[in-house]
């Protein structure tokens, strides 16, 4: 099932909860939204006090996706914010299992990012574990750069290994994701695709999802 998640790292922060609302109406499927802590990628957002502002405002799963240092300090705080999905980099996690279950416990789907230089095989011993897999087309950080083609090879690869477990896991891509090549990564075994700048970087929002999502259709008939 292919899903549309409107990353407001684009968004227009004056006016969050009304941008929020309009990618609700405008037929997301999920909000992403980007935490950053000026340490484990080079830029600052916000965290779970932003978020609990934010969840009267759509009844959209919140899909957080953690870009900090010391994830395990904070998984009680995205819970109680309302994060539904909450995804933590590989790169910084020696006890990625024991994380991986915390979130679990607090309520929420365990994901796992995978920066682009970052080998698939450190999924291997917890594809038990968790229920999203995120493959970063970009390097994290920042909206509206360009996708990394060599992330096609590693989203074909990863449909393998999940074709291969058996479990229902989503393949997530995020970064540079737009209209022109949203077929091309779902062809390639991706199923919920991320876009910041593809979407609000559009002065219709709903006419830039309706596309999205058409020609997501198009690969769905097709296979
Ligand atoms: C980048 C973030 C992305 C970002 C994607 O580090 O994780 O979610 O919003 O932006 P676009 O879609 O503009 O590449
Ligand atoms: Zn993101």
């Amino acid at each position: 099932m292919f899903k549309i998640a409107a990353s407001v790292l684009s968004a227009d922060f004056s006016k969050l909860g009304e941008e929020v609302c309009a990618v609700t109406e405008a037929g997301s499927d999920w909000i992403h939204l980007d935490v950053m802590d000026g340490h484990f990628v080079p830029n600052l957002t916000f965290g779970p006090p932003v978020i609990k502002t934010l969840r009267p405002v759509t009844s959209l799963p919140f899909d957080v996706h953690l870009m900090i240092d010391n994830p395990d300090d904070y998984i009680g705080h995205y819970a109680d914010a309302g994060a539904d999905w909450l995804t933590v980099h590989a790169e910084i996690l020696p006890h990625l299992h024991r994380t991986l279950q915390v979130i679990k416990e607090k309520g929420m789907h365990p994901g796992v990012s995978l920066n682009p230089s970052t080998p698939l095989s450190v999924l291997e011993y917890v594809m038990d574990d968790l229920d999203l897999v995120m493959i970063m087309c970009v390097n994290p950080g920042f909206g509206n750069q360009s996708f990394i083609p060599a992330s096609l090879e590693k989203i074909r690869r990863l449909r393998e290994m999940i074709t291969a477990h058996g479990r229902d896991i989503q393949i997530e891509v995020d970064g540079g994701i737009k209209i022109s090549n949203i077929a091309t990564v779902a062809e390639a075994g991706a199923n919920v695709f991320v876009s910041g700048s593809g979407i609000f970087g559009q002065l219709d929002y709903q006419a830039t999802i309706e596309l999205m999502k058409t020609k997501l259709k198009a690969v769905q008939d097709n296979t």
